[in-house]
């Protein structure tokens, strides 16, 4: 039975859709078959990000709506094998409710080692919906104020929803601009802010997300690829040291 894991943020903009998929591809790295849903409906990116946006004919709710069977809107990952996507609605109405996504999860997961969800900016139904079925989650914040009163709204809306096992990714960090920025002494207070323990830091590395912006997986000799490496190995329940 796979692993269910929904990124989220509270605050937009935060880099969940770009750590999804590099994470998906780390997953597989380390031999997992791993499928990302994306419930970010209306707003869809993990199709372009995985270079298949140009296939799309089914997405998560014709399945719901009973148009076609799982098999047919889950997308193979071209330029990685074993990875996959099922691609959120293209229309905001058709966001699924939190209770089919639990049941459609259920499913799946018998299916994958690692089911990432990819959640919609925000705290809303269409957030609670792709935590919902999730058995642990994961808080993309950056380490300016506000991204970290985000993650503790989230962190409080999970709870609620009996999600208890949260732990934070900073992303885009570079240590220079946060210590000139001096909003916070150090990534301690940082991490209290956010309410979760860290699972790990994501450098800001253009060039390796580029690459996710041109629909080609996030791999290679790039800083934030050797993160992932090691936030996706801790993903799978391997004790590797936080490099801080
Ligand atoms: N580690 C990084 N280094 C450099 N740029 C990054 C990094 N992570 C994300 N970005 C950039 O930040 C921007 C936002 O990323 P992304 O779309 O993944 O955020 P998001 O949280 O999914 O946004 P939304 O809330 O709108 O869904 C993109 O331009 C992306 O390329
Ligand atoms: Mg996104």
């Amino acid at each position: 039975m796979g692993k269910v894991t929904v990124i989220t943020s509270g605050k937009g903009g935060t880099g969940k859709s770009t750590v999804t998929a590099g994470l998906g591809a780390a997953l597989v790295r380390r031999g997992n078959r791993v499928l990302i849903i994306d419930c970010d409906a209306g707003m869809r990116g993990i199709d372009l990000m995985l270079g298949v946006s140009g296939e799309l004919v089914f997405d998560i709710a014709d399945i719901v709506s009973g148009n076609c069977p799982p098999a047919s809107a889950i997308y193979p990952c071209k330029t990685v094998a074993e990875l996959f996507v099922l691609p959120a609605p293209s229309d905001v109405r058709d966001e699924i409710s939190p209770y089919i996504m639990k049941q459609l999860v259920g499913v799946l997961k018998k299916y994958y080692d690692h089911i990432l969800i990819d959640c919609p900016a925000g705290i809303g139904i269409g957030t609670e919906a792709a935590a919902t079925p999730a058995d642990r989650a994961v808080l993309v914040a950056n380490t300016e104020p506000l991204t970290l009163r985000g993650c503790d709204k989230v962190r409080q809306m999970l709870y609620d929803i009996g999600i208890k096992n949260c732990r934070l990714i900073i992303n885009r960090f570079v240590e220079r601009n946060f210590r000139k920025l001096g909003a916070f002494t150090d990534l301690d207070e940082v991490i209290d802010k956010a309410g979760a323990r860290l699972l790990g830091i994501v450098p800001e590395d253009n060039a390796a997300v580029s690459r996710a912006q041109k629909g080609l997986p996030i791999e290679g000799k790039f800083k934030a690829v050797y993160a992932l490496d090691r936030i996706a190995a801790r993903l799978d329940g391997v004790d590797v040291p936080l490099d801080l």
